[in-house]
């Protein structure tokens, strides 16, 4: 009998100590804190895949400290005050660890998933609302996972409904603006009309992706994954399969890729590596899409084009310097100096004092770099309520509006900040709703309207009138993200990110 109690006994006191020094085991903390964002099978979801695949450039030190501490301007919050020291090791070691075998997301598992909704050609060719059709926005919403088509003269929604799960990278039109691209982080790419108001086809392109192109000639749409290491061209008229190209740098490592986009001056798609240093130009008009390799100095995680878009202008993450590669020669030309961490990506040019200048926030520092393009040399920087992330302007109004999306302060991250493009001073800062984050601004076709996100579930679109800079109205919306203007996009505005 005691020998039963016994051993009944000493596996729970066992138990209980282990538990007591080493928490939830490492399986359950991942699922309870790090699967909702991340995948069940750490496949990626609103967060990247966290294979050992995809981890090259992370080392382990870093892991810890990114799971701790958090990523700067992400929605990566750090753990360090709900986990142990060894509950991260032991979280910061499993992503690490191969998975028995990691999905396979080939031609042959992109070809079986296409979803033809509606064929292509058979909808009727006039938009079945009145609305101007150039003067849309199409606004994402993430709070709700659905997105809007909203009436950019009345700002009256038309039709709002469902996309997939975590969309990324703005979605991309079609020239002539009548559809809209979109992807989403787990790789499927939707394919919208808008005039008929109707999803039209639908492919899983990957696993976990980052964001698609579509060509200037309208023909083929360039899909860039994390998982797996591809390349998709997809036909843009129906989303078939064209071909899959692996990321592989020249020394045969295989990458990651930090984003694609169109460059139509030049008739080609552009691709930058995350785990290679190299930038690929891929023309869309030629047969078989041949690749041509750019060696750059250092990884390119985020990037912005002139717009001529004969130099590209690029920065890692953890760089202290920007690198301008002449795209024609496929050298680097200049060096820019971006203190902290400037969010190219949200980048915007005009002209300033008859020179043509580009600005970017910063996700770390409170300020905006307004830099020389002829001579790439900072003009100025310009200093701002808090760390920002995107950057809007118009070429019909003559103010710049930047957020304080990237601060760790409520206090600015309700603030708009206005900067004037003429004196590079800022002339008011705007608080669409006091204490609520305030990201993301858009204009109308004309530039005479700006819309600010309030970055929130009970959220709402503010418009502003752009010379007054009064409120003229305000549409309740879940979590919008983002919103994109027809025209703005199509035309490739100077005052917006391409
Ligand atoms: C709310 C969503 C969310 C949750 C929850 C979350 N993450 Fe993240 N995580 C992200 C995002 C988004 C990024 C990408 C950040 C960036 O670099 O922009 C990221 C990045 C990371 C990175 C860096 C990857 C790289 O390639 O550099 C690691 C490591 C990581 N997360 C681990 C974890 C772990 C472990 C947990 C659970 C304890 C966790 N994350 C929970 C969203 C999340």
């Amino acid at each position: 009998m005691i020998k039963f109690f016994l051993r009944l006994f000493i596996p729970a006191i066992g138990l209980l100590a282990f538990e007591a020094c080493a928490g939830q085991s490492v399986d359950k903390n991942y699922a309870d804190h790090c699967a909702s964002c991340h995948g069940a099978g750490r496949l990626g979801g609103s967060g990247p895949a966290l294979l050992p695949e995809n981890l090259a450039r992370l080392r382990r030190p870093e892991a810890f400290k990114v799971i701790a501490e958090g990523r700067t301007a992400s929605q990566m919050a750090g753990f360090s005050d709900k986990l142990g020291k060894e509950e991260i090791q032991a979280l910061a070691d499993l992503i690490y660890q191969p998975l028995p075998a990691v999905p396979v997301w080939g031609a042959n598992e992109i070809i079986t998933s296409y979803l033809q909704h509606v064929p292509a050609g058979s909808l009727p060719d006039k938009p079945v609302f009145d609305a101007d059709p150039l003067n849309l926005f199409v606004v994402v919403e993430l709070g709700d996972h659905h997105a809007t088509i909203l009436d950019g003269d009345k700002f009256e929604p038309i039709y709002r409904f469902p996309t997939r799960y975590a969309l990324h990278g703005g979605p991309k039109f079609s020239p002539d603006g009548r559809f809209v691209y979109f992807a989403s982080r787990d790789g499927w790419v939707s394919k919208f009309d808008i005039y008929n108001l109707k999803v039209v086809a639908e492919v899983r392109a990957g696993i976990n992706t980052r964001n698609l192109a579509v060509s200037g000639d309208g023909k083929t749409v360039l899909v860039g994954n994390y998982l797996p290491h591809t390349l998709v061209l997809l036909d843009a008229a129906d989303l078939s399969l064209i071909k899959v190209i692996p990321a592989e740098g020249l020394n045969g490592k295989s990458s990651r890729v930090s984003a694609v986009y169109q460059a139509e001056p030049r008739g080609s798609f552009i691709a930058a590596l995350k785990d290679v240093k190299e930038v690929w130009e891929i023309p869309y008009a030629t047969k078989d899409f041949p690749v041509r390799r750019i060696a750059v100095d250092n990884y390119l995680d985020d990037f912005f084009f002139d717009q001529s878009y004969r130099h590209l202008i690029g920065a890692a993450r953890d760089g202290k310097k920007g690198q301008v590669v002449d795209l024609d020669s496929g050298t680097k030309t200049a060096e820019i100096d971006l203190p902290g961490m400037p969010h190219l990506g949200s980048g915007i040019t005009w002209a300033y004092q008859g020179r043509p200048v580009m600005a970017t926030p910063n996700l770390k520092e409170a300020l905006v770099s307004v830099i020389d393009m002829t001579t790439w040399q900072t003009i100025k920087q310009i200093k701002t309520i808090g760390p920002g992330f995107f950057m809007r302007s118009h070429e019909n109004t003559p103010y710049a509006w930047t957020d304080g999306f990237s601060s760790n302060s409520q206090a600015s991250r309700d603030a708009m900040t206005l900067i004037d493009k003429r004196t590079l001073e800022i002339v008011k800062v705007l608080r669409p709703m006091p204490g609520k984050t305030a990201a993301h601004v858009e204009f109308t076709r004309d530039g005479k309207y700006a819309l600010v996100s309030i970055w929130e579930n009970d959220g709402a679109l503010i418009v502003y009138d752009a010379a007054t800079l009064k409120e003229v109205k305000r549409l309740p919306m879940n979590k919008p993200s983002g919103k994109y203007n027809v025209y703005n996009k199509i035309t490739h505005s100077a005052g917006t990110s391409h």
